[in-house]
């Protein structure tokens, strides 16, 4: 009888905040959920389930969740009033950072997982409808995680598969170590069975994940010839190309410390890994990399930038930044504006440091003022936008391969993505959805390429 209660038709509302991996656990979470009756919608207002998955790299971003559980809140009685039950439910790394607060400073909150626990969600949610406590679940199990997740089934051509989980690197500024746990990588097996499958689905392109993907590593798998020893990032990539239907092949994020020769190498020889690379340095002064314990100087990674260009010359670069990190002085930014202009990056995210509770940064003496980062911040973000305007513009002319992942906004016109990551708006019919084809850019907009498919360029010429 339970069984057949749970089969009517339940629904969950999903709030995904933070990174890729994220995006990627959420999925992940309505996988989970599906067999037990739960569809997906895009309200909270009707929801039986909502989970908030949250991230807690920034202030900001950890604030986002209390706000949106005074508005939850509210719902929540009101459906209460008509006698209807709504779960709320805390995921991601603000519940893992922060899980007993939640349940202290929000009591209509019913559940707390830590992103290494989600995939106990069935369980947790039977024994909250059981017990109507406060249910805290955040152990590091992660591989016992990627063991229950369920057969994964996706919609469009592109999707993210995470590889690698955790930090051992400790950033004097990041919460990602305490958040995500101890760096450990999924099998080649593992892996390759989940990017077959997502293959054998349509899918043109993953992306694969982790907080330090380049930090992957692997034992080669049984009775593949020729293939021994321990793997690195390049190795597993390279295995993966051989999958068929898969074209595209992207990863990220990558830490300089990691980026070994084999990784480069296959950037250089491997068609289907694409030419953009995201590659974080955070600041360009060594008294910084050091204070925020990077293990690496501007002069290392820029001489790792050369290798890499040496190997594949067309590559995107890509990078995150944070002015205003504890002792940062006006001189040191410098530094960090005389790295851009040194790299040339093709885009970037950049940040104000924001003091996160815990890490070491958050007690370092010669805190700078917010005034101060807010100049720091958009010197650097001007700058870095000039360079990711000057990439996009010299795409003008070219014939791209442009992988169709989605409807434009117009009809008959599809958003499809370049190698390099840029979005490009094109002329296209429904049915190039989920395809490759080359296309000639013609005009570049703030936020995207335009052009026109190549035979129909053809076709008027
Ligand atoms: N694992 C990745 C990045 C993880 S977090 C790496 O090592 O590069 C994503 C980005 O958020 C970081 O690269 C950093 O630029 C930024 N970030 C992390 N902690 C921050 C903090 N306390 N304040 C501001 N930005 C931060
Ligand atoms: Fe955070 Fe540094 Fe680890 Fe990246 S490498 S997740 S920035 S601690
Ligand atoms: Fe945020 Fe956690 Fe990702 S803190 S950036 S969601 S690893």
């Amino acid at each position: 009888m339970t069984q057949a209660r749970q089969k009517q038709g339940k629904s969950v509302f999903i709030r995904t905040y933070g990174c890729q991996m994220n995006v990627y656990d959420s999925e992940r979470m309505a996988g989970l959920l599906k067999p037990l009756g739960y569809g997906v919608v895009d309200a909270p207002d009707a929801a039986d389930l909502v989970i908030l998955n949250t991230c807690h790299i920034r202030e900001k971003a950890a604030e986002k969740v209390y706000s949106e559980l005074g508005r939850l809140k509210k719902i929540k009685a009101a459906r209460a009033r008509d006698g209807e039950e709504m779960v709320i439910a805390v995921a991601g790394c603000v519940a893992q950072a922060e899980g007993p607060e939640i349940i202290a400073r929000a009591p209509m909150v019913d559940l707390v997982v830590g992103p290494q626990a989600y995939h106990q969600l069935p369980e947790l949610l039977a024994r909250a409808a059981r017990e109507r406590g406060d249910i805290l679940a955040t152990d590091f199990a992660v591989e016992e995680k990627f063991d229950r997740l369920a057969e994964r089934e996706v919609d469009g051509p592109a999707a993210y598969l995470t590889i690698q989980e955790g930090c051992d690197k400790f950033c004097t500024f990041c919460v990602v170590p305490y958040t995500r746990g101890a760096e450990v990588s999924r099998s080649v097996d593992a892996v390759t069975v989940e990017a077959r499958s997502l293959a054998s689905q349509g899918v043109k392109e993953i992306t694969l994940l982790g907080q330090n993907v380049n930090a992957w590593r692997g034992g080669a798998p049984a009775g593949d010839v020729g293939a021994t020893g321990s793997w690195g990032l390049g190795e597993l990539c390279r295995h993966l190309a051989k999958i068929d239907g898969l074209e595209r092949i992207r990863f990220m994020t990558s830490h300089p410390r990691d980026m070994d020769d084999g990784l480069i190498a296959a950037l250089g020889e491997e068609e289907k890994l694409m030419p953009y690379l995201h590659l974080p340095v955070q600041a360009g002064s060594d008294k910084i990399l050091k204070a925020m314990n990077r293990g690496h100087s501007a002069k290392t990674y820029i001489d790792q930038i050369a290798k890499i260009r040496a190997a594949r010359p067309d590559i995107a670069l890509s990078g995150d930044f944070i002015v205003g990190f504890p002792g940062e002085t006006n001189a040191d930014f410098e530094a960090t504006l005389a790295l851009v202009e040194e790299v040339q990056y093709a885009s970037a995210y950049s940040f104000k440091y924001s003091r996160r509770p815990g890490t070491p940064g958050a007690a370092m003496p010669g805190q700078v003022a917010e005034g101060e980062k807010n100049q720091r911040l958009a010197r650097l973000q001007t700058l870095l936008e000039a360079q990711r305007a000057d990439f996009n513009r010299a795409q003008i002319g070219k014939i791209l391969p442009v992988l169709f992942e989605k409807p434009g906004r117009h009809p008959g016109q599809l958003i499809g993505r370049s190698p390099y990551l840029q979005s490009v708006h094109v002329d296209a019919p429904q049915s190039m959805l989920g395809s490759i084809a080359p296309v000639r850019i013609e005009d570049v907009t703030p936020n995207a390429l335009a052009g026109v498919l190549v035979r129909k360029a053809e076709a008027a010429a």
